[in-house]
């Protein structure tokens, strides 16, 4: 079946979602429709920049859900306008995919969820890191059993970012515009989910954004796995990858991955020594190539979840979950306590 789409929000994103759009293998499954954006001059760019000349824009979304009935709305836009255009298009009867983070506070994102739930349609966010080679190579590595039961994880994101545009102004914009990739994929590699955490967040000397470009958070997962993250968006120098680096500790051995392709593990191979005999082994093939291509796969699994009348990945109902990682972090930087973590 092949569904007729409205994207909103034009901007730098939008542009990576149209070139995924626009692949063999999900053009045949998706029609953009219509462009949606306050302004309209970034509809036009994206629209000449892909050739999308029989795509309708507008400033209005509600105006185009009247005019074109599409069957879903990809939500693009800055994470302020989310809880509102949303609404708007589950309310008439879309399907909703949206950029991360799934909303700017967790009542929000327990809105949206609800609204879901009460139109009976389908909802989930952009989560794209966890659908790449060496997120679903550590889980796989994990789920095997290698280094035993996973006791912690450790993630170190360090990047000198210069955006531009709304993370400059942006309210805790490390932990809710990244971090929450970075959460996301520790519940992902680990299988377990986050019960507390402890988080000092600051705005480190010479940040170049208005708030919180920096973060030290400790958290508690469930079957006593510790996660314990560092990061910053304004540290000059030696930059990580995108995707951190991790150690990841288990009864057994332990995993390291730089977030690219570089992997490092050992298991204990003996049992005398002051520190134990290592054997060196292999991380896992991906089990399934189609699930390692970033936004693309992102798509593809939500239109496979509609086709089979099941929840995406990534549905709001999950994702509320990585989000609760974030605001429990920013709950617990500003009380200066551990909080515990309510989806
Ligand atoms: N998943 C990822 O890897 C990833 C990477 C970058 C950005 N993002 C997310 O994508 C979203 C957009 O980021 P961006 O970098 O494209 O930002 P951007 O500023 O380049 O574009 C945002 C667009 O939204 C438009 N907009 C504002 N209010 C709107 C409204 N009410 N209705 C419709 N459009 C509206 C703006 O005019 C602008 O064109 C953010 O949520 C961001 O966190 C995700």
């Amino acid at each position: 079946m092949k569904r007729r789409a409205v994207i909103v929000g034009c901007g730098q994103m939008a542009a990576g979602w149209v070139k995924s759009l626009t692949r063999t293998g999900l053009s045949d499954r998706v029609d953009i429709c219509a462009l949606v954006d306050p302004n309209l001059d970034m509809a036009r760019a994206l629209q000449s920049k892909f050739a999308l000349d029989d795509a309708v824009l507008s400033p209005d979304l509600a105006t185009v859900l009247t005019n074109q009935k599409p069957d879903l709305v990809l939500d693009i836009a800055v994470p302020a306008a989310r809880l509102d255009i949303i609404r708007v298009a589950l309310q008439a009867g879309c399907d909703v995919l949206t950029e991360k983070p799934m909303a700017v506070s967790i009542a929000d994102a327990r809105t949206i969820n609800a609204l879901a739930a009460e139109t009976g349609r389908t909802h989930a966010v952009t989560q794209n890191r966890r659908f790449k080679d060496g997120v679903r190579r550590v889980r796989a590595t994990i789920e095997s059993g290698v280094i035993g039961e996973i006791t912690a994880l450790h993630a170190d994101f360090f990047i000198g970012a210069h955006f531009g545009g709304f993370r400059d102004v942006m309210e805790n914009v490390l932990l809710l515009d990244m971090a929450i990739h970075t959460f996301d994929a520790a519940r992902y590699m680990s299988g377990e989910e986050p019960k507390a955490v402890y988080c000092l967040e600051t705005n480190p000397k010479a940040s170049w954004y208005a708030h919180g470009a920096a973060a030290t958070a400790i958290f508690e997962f469930t079957n006593g796995v510790q996660f314990s993250y560092r990061g910053s968006w304004c540290a000059e120098g030696s930059d990580t990858n995108w995707d951190a680096a991790w150690r990841i500790i288990g009864t057994k051995g332990t995993i390291l991955w730089d977030g690219l392709d570089g992997y490092d593990i050992h298991v204990v191979d003996g049992d005398e020594g002051f520190s134990r005999p290592l054997r060196s082994v292999p991380i896992c093939e991906p089990t399934d190539a189609s699930q390692t291509e970033d936004h693309t796969s992102v798509i593809r699994e939500f239109l496979d979840a509609l086709d089979q009348n099941r929840a995406p990945e990534t549905a709001g109902t999950d994702n509320i979950k990585s989000l609760a990682m974030v605001f429990g972090a920013i709950e617990s930087s500003a009380k200066k306590q551990r909080v515990m973590i309510n989806p």
